[in-house]
């Protein structure tokens, strides 16, 4: 085979893959039936809705993630994941995320603000918030989920603070019936995300963050099939009293963007 050195980043990323892919054939000496079945299990992927993206987000995203935070200051970021859906309703005040009468999960408040890196406030920022519900459903991803359920578009008000309504979410594991889940299975893992919210944080002024929030409470905390949390990005979870009867909870979060 003549090799011309590759003169273009996909070329020069292309050869690395190649060359490492190449060893691991050599190193393991792998069969016919196993390149075989390879095929075949990359053939099921390519042909089942969302199994590529998952697949990639599930096993290569963070590493990405990590690199594209680089120095920044401000808040961490944190992958996006293969559940986001553009075009969230925008939301009128006082925040509550669009869901069923019977959504599964204990009644959320959320608040807290978003800043500057020289801590000013931004006024309008816009939060893009997109989460699992009690049971660890995604509207658009889970049948039976009405479509934008839990997922909209809220402002800061002039002091750079927002307050919405929502229910605890809860871990789950990421979808294991396509070829995602035949993998992880083969390697004896889990599959389970700890319980988390979705945001994309974005004000004319500065640079856009797209991140999750944790808690601490969550006993799964450590067991991230992704392996994204990050500990800048947990906060604690406060149950309340409602006075009838029954709880709700509270958790906050304080967002910094550089200017851009
Ligand atoms: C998620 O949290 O939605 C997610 C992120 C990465 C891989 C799979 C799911
Ligand atoms: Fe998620």
């Amino acid at each position: 085979m003549t090799t011309t050195a590759p003169t273009t980043r996909v070329g020069e990323i292309f050869a690395d893959v190649h060359a490492a892919l190449l060893e691991i054939i050599v190193k393991h000496r792998v069969t016919w039936e196993e390149f075989r079945a390879a095929t075949a299990w990359l053939t099921e992927a390519g042909q089942q809705d969302y199994e590529i993206p998952l697949m990639l987000d599930v096993f290569l995203s963070t590493a990405v993630d990590d690199l594209a935070h680089g120095a920044a200051e401000g808040t961490e970021c944190n992958v996006e994941g293969p559940f986001y859906v553009a075009g969230a309703p925008v939301l009128e005040r006082p925040y509550v995320l669009p869901r069923r009468d019977d959504e599964p999960g204990q009644k959320l408040v959320f608040s807290g603000t978003v800043r500057s890196t020289d801590g000013s406030p931004l006024a309008g920022a816009t939060l893009d918030l997109w989460q699992a519900n009690g049971i660890g459903e995604y509207s658009h991803f889970h049948p039976g989920v009405p479509e934008h359920n839990l997922r909209g578009r809220l402002n800061t008000d002039d002091a750079g603070r927002f307050e919405v309504e929502t229910v605890v979410p809860v871990g789950y594991h990421v979808p294991l019936a396509g070829a995602t889940g035949r993998l992880l299975a083969a390697l004896g893992r889990e599959g389970f995300r700890p319980c988390h919210l979705h945001l994309k944080v974005t004000h004319p002024n500065a640079v856009p963050l797209t991140t999750q929030i944790y808690f601490d409470h969550d006993p799964m905390i450590d067991s991230d099939v992704v392996g994204a949390v990050k500990p800048s990005l947990v906060t604690t979870l406060t149950t309340h009293n409602d006075g009838h009867g029954g709880s709700y909870a509270t958790c906050s979060y304080d967002f910094v963007l550089p200017a851009s």
